[in-house]
């Protein structure tokens, strides 16, 4: 049984297509996430490049989380939403004079240096602030996350962090940087990963780079993981919340935690994809020779995943109950590339029928665009929308 069915008499008075939220279980997730990691006490910072919206923003800050942002203005958003700057961590290769100045004038958690002339960058800024800022290092530590390519980080090739041979320099800006505070280690292998022996594997390089840095005389009081953590897109309502405790388990079990120092993580898709759908209407039925295809009023603008990244989210006619017919599903953008899933299995269609393509709480909304021209689409919430 679909748990949107329910909801279709209000999506029928709605105007499409639109983003819906299941705020239960979006509480549900970032509870299990809580009690997953508060057994090991450690600190997550919720992703907001996942998803910003206030009312999700507002579950993650109640339920304790911190955030992890990647510009300036996801920094102040997360602050405008009442996220406690001491719970701010903020990452990306490419930081701005401004953003930094900005984050080191709120005196966030941490800045995570991606590169050592970033170190130098930052430390100036803190000097002319008249300030001393703390910062983090993310590692490049080389490990496959056996995921799309896209959203593979953590390999040597990629453009994000500092690899093993610039240890000796980064010791040296490290050592020079009078105003910086070193805090903590950073890594981010990737997005999706459903494989969870790539945890092991990143913890296992984590604790030999760790290993290495002392060699340096570099040490630090908090290890932070990144996010990652794949889910379900197959069978959304088969795993609706993923399995936190064995993520926390196997990093309790393989990550080497030395005294007094603190687990951080960043999970983002993990808390909010599965509570997101996009929900769409058939605007035309075309039978062809060769196929079938549904055409939606949603498109490639409201939902990139499919087209960006070949990501296969499920898709659900909610209107109908009728014998299953074969459809390629698409949007009405002008790229052939504006296909939400081919060969999909749905009851016989027609116009004006509801469709949710789920599982696109996590950079869904946040990666829409207005190409063509397109409004971008408004979204309800579960815990107030009229049924
Ligand atoms: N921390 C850092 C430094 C990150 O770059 C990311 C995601 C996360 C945490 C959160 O990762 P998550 O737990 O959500 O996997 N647009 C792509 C995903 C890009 C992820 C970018 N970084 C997609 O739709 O699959």
């Amino acid at each position: 049984m679909n748990v949107l069915t329910h909801f279709v008499p209000a999506f029928e008075t709605l105007k499409t297509p639109f983003y819906f939220y299941d705020m239960d279980l979006l509480r549900r997730t970032a509870a299990a996430c809580k009690d997953a990691m508060n057994r090991y006490g450690y600190q997550a910072h919720y992703a907001l490049k996942a998803n910003a919206n206030e009312p999700v923003l507002k579950v993650m800050r109640e339920a304790g989380f911190g955030a992890d942002c990647v510009s300036g203005n996801e920094v102040l958003w997360a602050i405008e939403n009442g996220f406690p700057p001491e719970k701010i961590v903020y990452s990306g290769v490419g930081k701005t004079d401004v953003e930094i100045n900005h984050a080191i004038a709120h005196r966030i958690f941490c800045i995570n240096c991606e590169s050592t002339q970033e170190i130098d960058v930052v430390n100036g800024l803190a000097a002319a602030a008249g300030t001393t800022v703390d910062v983090s290092v993310r590692l490049n530590p080389d490990i496959d996350p056996h995921t799309h390519e896209y959203i593979t980080t953590g390999l040597e090739e990629n453009k994000f962090g500092v690899s093993p041979w610039e240890f000796g320099r980064l010791a040296e800006k490290l050592k020079a940087a009078a105003h910086l505070r070193l805090v903590a280690l950073h890594v981010h292998v990737g997005s999706q990963i459903t494989d969870l022996p790539v945890f092991r594997h990143l913890c296992e390089r984590l604790n030999d780079l760790q290993d290495l840095l002392r060699n340096y005389d570099i040490q630090v009081e908090h290890l932070n993981l990144g996010g990652g953590l794949g889910v379900d897109y197959a069978d959304p309502d088969g795993h609706p919340v993923v399995d936190f405790k064995g993520y926390f388990d196997l990093i309790h079990r393989y990550l080497k935690v030395r005294s007094r120092q603190t687990v951080h993580v960043e999970p983002g898709r993990s808390l909010v994809a599965q509570c997101g759908s996009v929900i769409t209407r058939v605007l035309y039925v075309k039978n062809g020779q060769k196929k079938n295809f549904v055409v939606v009023d949603a498109g490639m603008t409201d939902l990139l995943r499919p087209a960006l990244y070949q990501a296969q989210h499920a898709i659900q006619q909610l209107s109908s109950q009728a014998s299953p017919g074969r459809y390629d599903v698409v949007g009405p953008i002008c790229e052939s590339g504006d296909c939400f899933g081919k060969n999909i299995s749905l009851p016989q269609t027609q116009r004006g029928d509801i469709i949710a393509i789920r599982s696109a709480g996590a950079y869904g909304q946040t990666m829409a665009m207005q190409y063509n021209l397109r409004d971008l689409p408004p979204a309800y919430y579960s815990n107030n929308i009229d049924i």
